[in-house]
């Protein structure tokens, strides 16, 4: 099947057609559409229906979206929905090598390192008719970033099962055991019984 995704995020699409293989999945940059809702959302699900649905209004056809972050128990589960934003001044993103020292620097006296990646995903057929999961990877906050795959805040989330940063596993290794990789397998299998 064909599937818009509600992003231009390239290292998303790999991670997302890896786990739709023999699905189509296009992201509205490819074909010139320009797709930057504001997530007003307070939680990851709000976030990811509003990307979906503002990407339905483009395109109408099906739509795959997600929302994900990274949330800290220390810091109240900041900086969950922000977590692309955050370290952001007057709307200028940092690189992710400098959120992540912000956020180490933010974590240097905080001895509970609990955190986990959430994501959010939606297959959305119309504004009224879709498909929600939400899903976690677990793991501790590492004192210096270790590790040169995936991308965001995988080099200072250590996973204690694996041994390792999410940013030193392989894709595949990662996909396995991935929040977005379990939601994503998880919606897989719904279509496979909804279409
Ligand atoms: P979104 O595109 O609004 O969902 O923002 C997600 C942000 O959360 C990304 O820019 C990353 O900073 C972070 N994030 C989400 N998923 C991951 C992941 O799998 N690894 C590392 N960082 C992630």
């Amino acid at each position: 099947m064909k599937f818009w995704l509600a992003t231009n995020n390239e290292h998303k699409k790999r991670e997302l057609e890896a786990i739709f293989s023999g699905h189509t999945l296009v992201t509205p940059g490819s074909v010139g559409l320009v797709f930057d809702p504001e997530e007003s959302g307070s939680t990851f699900l709000e976030n990811t229906l509003i990307k979906a649905r503002a990407l339905y209004d483009l395109v109408h056809e099906p739509v795959l979206a997600d929302d994900s972050g990274l949330c800290i128990d220390a810091l109240d589960g900041r900086p969950g929905i922000y977590s692309a934003r955050y370290g952001s001044t007057n709307g200028k993103k940092l690189e992710s090598w400098e959120r992540n020292e912000l956020l180490l620097k933010e974590m240097e006296q905080i001895t509970n390192r609990k955190a986990r990646f959430i994501c959010s995903m939606v297959l959305l057929f119309s504004h009224d008719r879709f498909f929600v999961v939400q899903e976690t990877l677990e793991g501790e906050i590492i004192r210096e970033s270790r590790g040169s795959g995936g991308f965001g805040y995988d080099p200072i989330l250590y996973i204690p099962e694996q041994g390792c940063t999410v940013a030193e596993l392989s894709e595949d290794a990662k996909n396995r055991i991935s929040h977005r990789g379990k939601a994503g397998r998880a919606v897989a299998q719904l279509l496979a019984h909804i279409v």
